[in-house]
């Protein structure tokens, strides 16, 4: 049997269980589908810088830096880490990926066409999954954990541009306002029904 690899993504606001979510579902399918857990922005260079000096920095660059930066860094985690797991056959699990530049750079004043534009040589994931949380709740989930893009009205203006790309299609909505196990259900069977159509 020759294993097909499958490149799903998982996104949502700061908070919002994303990593819970991303992990949990890498460790359900690490014997089936040999599911590796991956994250953006990646453990590569750019990655290392965007975290050091972006999303935790005291000065942040123009919002299109930091859009070419996110670009810049998705090439190369897909090179480096999501195209040769793929290759292998394995399901690659990423916690964010492209919607995440078109909601928060979008959110700050960048045009989406102009994100996606940068975004176009980036490999396209096979399911792309938005854990919707209210952005009230986030808040209350991180504070202790926060950077400078997590204020209330933030939040809801990037869970906005997720809302577009749900509503195009291009993204599955998953209620993240329940327990974890409950979420984590949801997106097991968002995948398992995504798998059953290419079998
Ligand atoms: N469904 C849930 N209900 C309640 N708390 C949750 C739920 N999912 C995750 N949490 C808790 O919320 C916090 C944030 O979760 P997590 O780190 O998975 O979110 P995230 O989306 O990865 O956040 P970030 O964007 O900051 O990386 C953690 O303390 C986690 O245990
Ligand atoms: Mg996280």
């Amino acid at each position: 049997m020759t294993r097909k690899g499958a490149f799903i993504v998982i996104e949502g606001l700061d908070g919002s269980g994303k990593t819970t979510q991303a992990k949990l579902l890498a460790a359900k399918l690490k014997k089936s589908h040999g599911a590796v857990y991956t994250a953006e922005p990646s453990r590569g260079k750019i990655g290392k810088f965007i975290r050091n000096h972006i999303l935790y920095g005291e000065e942040r660059p123009p919002t299109s830096v930091e859009a070419l930066l996110f670009a810049a860094d998705r090439i190369d985690h897909v090179q480096t880490e999501v195209a040769p797991a793929l290759e292998r056959g394995q399901l690659v699990v990423s916690d964010r990926y492209l919607y995440s530049s078109l909601a928060y750079q979008g959110s700050a004043g960048l045009g989406l066409q102009w994100i996606e534009a940068l975004n176009q040589h980036a490999l396209k994931p096979d399911l792309a999954l938005f854990i919707d949380v209210d952005p009230e709740t986030v808040l209350g989930r991180l504070r202790r954990k926060k950077s400078v893009m997590e204020t209330l009205e933030t939040q809801r203006s990037v869970r906005q541009v997720y809302l577009h790309y749900v509503a195009k299609g291009d993204l599955t909505r998953i209620d993240g306002n329940k327990p974890k196990k409950a979420v984590a259900e949801q997106v097991l069977s968002a995948v398992t029904a995504f798998l059953g159509t290419r079998s």
